[in-house]
This record gives C-alpha cells, structure tokens and sequence, in this order.
C-alpha cells in the first residue's frame, strides 16, 4: 500500500459480514458438475501483462488458473522471501521468521476468511517478505510486511530489530488483512470490490481490491493500470497468484497503463493457461457456514472460518432438519432453504426494496434447490434479486435473498 488516502472511511465500510460472492460451478439446472482434476500452472516467471479492468472478459485468470495451494504458492515464495531483506540492506528473515510468516498468513486467513493465497501475494509484493522492511510516509504511514495502513505491527522503528518476534510477524499480516483503525485491509477492499458499485464477483474481487489497497481507488474507466501510484500492482499481484515467485516484474507502467486486455509479457511463457475445473467433491468438504451476523447495525459480526470466495457453494448430500434454528448463530448450518420474514443474515444489496420474504443463502445451497424449496420461478429469483447472473454463478453465501415481493 503506498499512497492511501482515506477514500474509504473505515465509518462507511459495511460490518464484517461473511458473505463473499461464491463462484458456482453448477449450471442452473445442473445440480453435480462433472469432476477434472485440478490443474496448475508451472510457471514462476510474469508470463502475462494483465491490462483492463480485472475481469476474466480482459483476460486475467480465473481462480481456477491460480497456484492450486497456498502451500505450494509459499513453498515456491520461500527462497525469493529469504533474501527479500537484501534490497533493504537489512539482515535475511531467518528460517524461524519465515515460518512465523507461514503461520501468520494461515491463521489470519482463517479468522477473516481472506485467501491465504491472496494476502501472501501482497506481502511478496510490499515488502518481498522482508521482516524488517521499514515503512513508507506518503501521507499515511505504511509500516511492515504489508505497508498496511498506519498498522501497529512493524518489525523497523527507525533500527531493524532481529530477530522480529512472532507476534509482531502476526500483527503486520493482521494489520493488511483485516484492517487497522485508520484504513482499509484486504477484508474490506473484498467486500468493496463486491458491493453495488463495483459488482465484482469471482477473481476480478481480487484485482480490484489489489487496486484499491495500492492506490485506495479505481479510476474511474476501471482500468486496473491507471489510478495512482504502482500502475503494475493489479498485473503483478495476478502474476504471483499464478505462479510468478523468481525473477523480475516484466510488466512497465508506461505499457500497462494504456492496455485494455491481457497480453503475454514479452520473454515469457505465452502459452495460455489451461482452462481447468475445480473438483466440486472436493470444495464439498469445505466447513460448514456458521453465518453469525447480528442484524444490531452497532454490533459486528464474527466471520467465519471459511476463506472467502474459495468454497464454492455445492449440492446438499442430505437432506435435513425443518427444525426451526434456536438461534441466529446456528440458524445457517441448515442446508434446507426456508422463507422467512425474519432476518438471521446481510440483506443481498441488489434484493429488491419491496421484498416480503427472504431465505438465508447456506452452505450447501445453489439456486435451483432455493428455487424449489420456497417454490418460486427462477425468473422470478432473479426478477427478485437483480444482480444474479442467469446461470446462478454468483449466488452469496451467507446473505438474505428475496423469495416473495
Ligand atoms: C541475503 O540473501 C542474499 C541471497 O542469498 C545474499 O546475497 C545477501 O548477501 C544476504 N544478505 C545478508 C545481509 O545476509
């Protein structure tokens, strides 16, 4: 994060909801996708100048298309991460640094539900995992491995202090996850790139939250080239989740910025990614959803430990209880939709104004099923429910849509 401006006041971000867009695998009418292993990319070089607006229509990758882990994605950081202190002229992280780094990232993405894979892609791109990297003052401080937004956590206060104790590591990856009292972290720019006014759904939440934490906004054409501050973060950052771990960026703000479309980076390995398909048995066994929203416009909610925008939202295997849920905090384990006037989540922003009824979208969940258990069309969900793409690829888990108006 170089240059935030509080464009975002941390007043106007919505509470911490679960609720991310879920990519849906399933077609409307197809309730189990066909299963193909899932396939990597091999590369660690930039193999593609990513230009436009962060949309898979421009070219930049699908999730799909993404290191398939985040173990492997930080196994193949590790020895870039280990000398990322030499172009600070600072003392190398230590193996016992680097694992701290490891541990922080994994359960800082379980407790804010943001992509492992995602928030080591911006540490690399910060700081190069440089524990002792020192911070940056362009208007807002950006201390540690994340240059978060005038975050606590910092590993350099004027001297690099080694060795840079574990729960200073934990609070640098807290501070550009999940946020500080000043700005922004990855967990609200996700849930920004998701609102009304961008839409994004899928990857493309990715891209522009990548934007918006390097430069605090979009500009205005949705060019994730333009907009202030490092033209190639949004390009880079896709890079890395592809793979790029060694060598340096081939992308050149002069260039990316007047790109519309993806192009391959010249030197690089041009072949197109392999069009692949997330095993749907597999993303099954993802943790049930606890949604434990309050609908206490003061209180905030907990998310939960489901990584955002990885779990897709699959086929019940069962079908279960009609008891009624005792209470909000358990009411979404549920795999059986039910209208209900009774709010136990978020209100999906598109539902329309004169909604009468709404169901709790769940683990477990795709449109027909709703469709069918509230006995409603699925042009009247959709007519209901603006926003909902017509193949259902862009249900949220753990809102409220509209089942009656
Ligand atoms: C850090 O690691 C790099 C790469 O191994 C090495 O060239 C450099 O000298 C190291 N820096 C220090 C201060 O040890």
């Amino acid at each position: 994060m170089s240059v935030i401006l509080s464009i975002l006041a941390a007043g106007s971000l919505p509470a911490l909801i679960f609720g991310a867009p879920v990519p849906s695998l399933l077609s409307r009418d197809v309730a189990v996708a066909d299963v193909q292993s899932l396939q990597t990319r091999s590369s660690s070089s930039y193999t593609t100048l990513f230009g436009g607006d962060g949309t898979t229509a421009a070219g930049w990758p699908s999730m799909d298309s993404w290191v398939a882990t985040y173990d492997e994605m930080f196994e193949a950081n590790k020895a870039t991460m280990s000398a990322g202190c030499s172009a600070y002229g600072f003392e190398n992280d230590s193996e016992d640094e680097i694992n701290d780094i490891n541990n922080a990232i994994k359960s800082v993405s379980a407790s804010s539900g943001v992509d492992a894979r995602f928030i080591l892609a911006i540490v690399m791109q910060e700081s190069t995992g440089c524990v002792r990297v020192g911070g940056t003052n362009n208007g807002v401080f950006n201390p540690g491995l994340m240059q978060s937004h005038n975050g606590k956590g910092t590993c350099n206060t004027g001297v690099p202090l080694s060795p840079c104790p574990s729960d200073e590591i934990t609070q640098m990856i807290t501070d550009g996850t999940t946020g500080t009292v000043d700005g922004p972290g990855l967990q609200q720019l996700l849930q920004e790139a998701a609102s009304p006014k961008y839409g994004a759904s899928g990857a493309t939440m990715y891209y522009l939250a990548a934007r918006m934490y390097n430069s605090g906004s979009i500009a205005p054409d949705g060019n994730l080239g333009q907009g202030g501050a490092t033209a190639c973060y949004a390009s880079d950052v896709a890079n890395r989740l592809l793979g790029w771990s060694t060598g340096p960026t081939a992308c050149q703000a002069a260039e990316i910025a007047s790109l519309t479309y993806a192009k391959p980076a010249s030197g690089g390995d041009s072949s197109p990614a392999p069009t692949t398909t997330t095993d749907p048995v597999a993303s099954a066994t993802a943790p049930a959803v606890s949604v434990t929203v309050s609908l206490d416009p003061t209180a905030t909610a907990t998310p939960t430990a489901t990584p955002i925008d990885t779990t897709p939202v699959a086929p019940p295997t069962t079908t279960t209880t009609t008891t009624p849920p005792p209470a909000a905090t358990s009411a979404a384990t549920s795999s059986t939709s039910s209208a209900t006037t009774t709010l136990l989540g978020p209100v999906y922003p598109g539902a329309v104004s004169t909604c009468q009824q709404w169901t709790l979208v769940v683990s477990g969940d795709y449109c027909l099923e709703v469709e069918n258990d509230v006995g409603i069309s699925a042009s009247q969900f959709m007519d209901w429910n603006p926003g909902l793409d017509a193949a259902c690829s862009n249900l949220w888990l753990g809102y409220e849509y509209c089942v009656k108006a």
